[in-house]
């Protein structure tokens, strides 16, 4: 039968003991990672989340009873161990952090016997992480997620601290909030008592931070909860945390500002990471054209090139008809990949066409000078040496070109850029490449709904001097909006907020909404508006994201404790899932089959 704690008190956990504890009489408590018993003698790795920690067992030191004991321990079996530190007797084992010590048992207590675990607790586990996710609560064992996790704990009680001295009080808003249409799609949780009626889980406090703002309070932050139900991929979760922040009486800068502070302290407190200050800014136009992408990843070059003048004469009807149509050729030159092997080429083709790329257009300049070309048959020598020069072609390089609609060139040449640079390695993750991209489009046009939508949304200021632009030319308009991208990934964004009754109004006109409907979903706000509003901006970063990129994970999912897989199911509790019929019933819906 498992023992209990009575009378018995942990004194360390496995790594706070030392060589500087040798001859002390210690209580510690664990996991059994592994038992080995060599005869008279067993040694027990014992695991807690600081480390593992070796104890030796031999019956003269621990007597029989505990003898008897540790020869029943099996993995993950949970122990409280009593004994003397002592220097390690079989030479120091330099992989652990207590290498050099042993505990020499005096007594055991078996609190807790485990079944054989389903999967190795290890670090860098080789098991499927299907497998790992339904037992999450083993996986969570493992000192490297467990190291994830504690570092993960750091950054938000880091976060805390910085932004309480800045003057940030911490204010939670509502979960169970007002569906808006807006964004990504609701969670919607029905109504027992209005029967019909449904609660939206928030996909950010942005409103409620806003009139926080109204209410005077100045400086708000919170680690949020959010919801979206959106397609997931490795660095989305339908529930993921933000650090959610709003400033009154602030412009861009002060916002920038206070957040490369915060920044700064987190990466040299938690890494030792020394970020160059101030942290660069790019407008979206310049991020678009130079990377083809409103993130970019600037630990390596590979820009792309707008080539569209060079080749308007040539008789290539891929290019000549994308030009014709309003849209550009634009390349990248892959350095010292001329070699590559028509195979592998032929595999980039395909990788393009997967971001909408009817086809890629290449040319390698070969070490005499000559070319091999998809397409230089349609072009005069003088034309291809142009197009060269333009690219900066050197003998060994390998250009890549699209053409077709701007839309379509940027995601396929940013895609092919990130793809190049994988398929080089140039991707550190220690490296830690930070970019503000300012400026962002207000709107922009959605096929789908055939109307603009707000590109960041319909709360963000646009930049006064675009304003003018609204009516005749919507797409033209610049918001005061700005992003914060690491590595390539959206860490973060934010935005000026619009303040002004008259403006928010027009914003919404534009977005296609009547002023009935602008009542009925953001009554609450125009008429806070009403009644005195402090300027007021903020931000909002991904925590789950932040927290993956500084443990260097590969997914949102290792820096979660209890995360969804891509169908945003919980392996572990199999929710969603069906409800009883009575708990339906109360709440006034019926299942339809189709
Ligand atoms: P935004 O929608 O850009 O802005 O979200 C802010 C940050 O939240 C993170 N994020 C996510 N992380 C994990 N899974 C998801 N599904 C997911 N969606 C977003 C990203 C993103 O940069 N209210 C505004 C902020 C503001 O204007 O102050 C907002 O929510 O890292
Ligand atoms: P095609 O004329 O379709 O045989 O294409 C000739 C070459 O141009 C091939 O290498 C195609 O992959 C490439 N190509 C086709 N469409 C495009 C495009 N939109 N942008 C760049 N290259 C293209």
């Amino acid at each position: 039968m498992a023992e209990t704690m009575m009378g018995l008190k942990r004194s360390h956990r496995c790594t706070e003991l030392g060589t500087a504890n040798i001859g002390e009489t210690v209580t510690v408590m664990g996991w059994v990672q592994k038992s080995r018993n060599k005869g008279g003698i067993i040694f027990v790795d014992l695991r807690d989340r600081s480390g593992i920690l070796q104890i030796i067992f031999e019956e003269s030191d621990c007597g029989a009873e505990s003898f008897g004991k540790a020869e029943k321990l099996r993995s993950e079996f949970v122990i409280a161990v009593t004994g003397k530190v002592e220097a390690r007797s079989g030479g120091v084992n330099e992989n652990l952090a207590t290498g050099a010590i042993e505990v020499r048992a005096a007594g055991l207590r078996i609190l807790s016997e485990s079944e054989t675990p389903p999967f190795p607790i290890e670090e860098n586990s080789k098991t499927k992480e299907e497998l790992r996710l339904k037992y999450r609560f083993l996986d969570l064992r493992r000192p490297d997620l467990q190291r994830s996790m504690m570092f993960r704990s750091n950054i938000a009680i880091l976060t805390r601290k910085f932004l309480a001295e800045e003057g940030f009080l911490e204010i939670e808003t509502p979960t169970l909030i007002k569906s808006t249409p807006e964004g990504a799609r609701d969670y919607l949780v029905p109504s027992r008592v209005h029967p019909g009626s449904f609660y939206a889980l928030p996909q950010s406090p942005q409103l409620f931070k806003q009139l926080l703002m109204c209410s005077g309070y100045d400086r708000y932050f919170q680690l949020a909860r959010c919801y979206r139900d959106e397609d997931l991929r490795a660095d989305r979760q339908p529930e993921f945390t933000q650090i959610d922040m709003e400033l009154s009486f602030v412009d861009v800068d002060d916002v920038i500002d206070v957040n490369e502070r915060l920044l700064q302290r987190l990466f040299k407190e938690l890494l030792d990471v020394e970020i160059p200050m101030p942290i660069p800014r790019m407008t979206w136009q310049e991020a678009m054209d130079r990377f083809g992408s409103d993130k970019p990843d600037l630990r390596f070059g590979m820009e792309l090139k707008n080539v569209s003048d060079t080749v308007r004469d040539c008789e290539f009807a891929v290019f000549k008809n994308a030009l014709e149509q309003g849209g550009s050729v634009r390349g990248i030159n892959a350095k010292g990949q001329g070699g590559m092997p028509r195979k592998k080429i032929d595999a980039l083709v395909e990788f393009a066409k997967g971001f909408g790329a009817k086809g890629l257009a290449y040319l390698a300049v070969q070490e005499d000078g000559s070319y091999k070309s998809s397409f230089a048959k349609f072009m005069t020598d003088e034309q291809l040496h142009s197009l060269v020069d333009a690219m900066d072609g050197n003998p060994g390089d390998l250009l890549l070109f699209a053409a077709d609609k701007n839309k379509v060139v940027w995601d396929v040449l940013g895609n092919l850029r990130l793809e190049l640079a994988r398929q080089q390695d140039l991707l550190k993750k220690d490296d830690f490449k930070f970019l503000w991209v300012t400026e962002f489009p207000l709107l922009e046009y959605s096929e789908e709904q055939e109307r603009f939508v707000a590109m960041h949304h319909p709360f963000t200021m646009p930049m006064e001097e675009d304003w003018g632009k609204i009516d005749a030319e919507p797409g033209a308009v610049r918001a005061k909006a700005y992003d914060i991208v690491l590595n390539g990934t959206e860490l973060g964004g934010g935005s000026v907020r619009i303040h002004q009754g008259d403006i928010q109004a027009k914003m919404f006109e534009v977005l296609g909404f009547t002023p009935e409907k602008a009542q009925e979903q953001f009554g609450f706000l125009l008429e806070a508006f009403k009644f005195g509003v402090p300027p007021h901006a903020g931000l909002a970063y991904g925590l789950d994201r932040l927290a993956m990129l500084m443990v260097g994970a590969d997914s949102i999912r290792d820096v979660i404790a209890f995360p969804k897989v891509k169908d945003a199911s919980c392996l572990m509790t199999e929710a969603p899932a069906p409800v009883d019929g009575k708990q339906l019933e109360e709440l006034g819906i019926e299942i339809v089959e189709d």
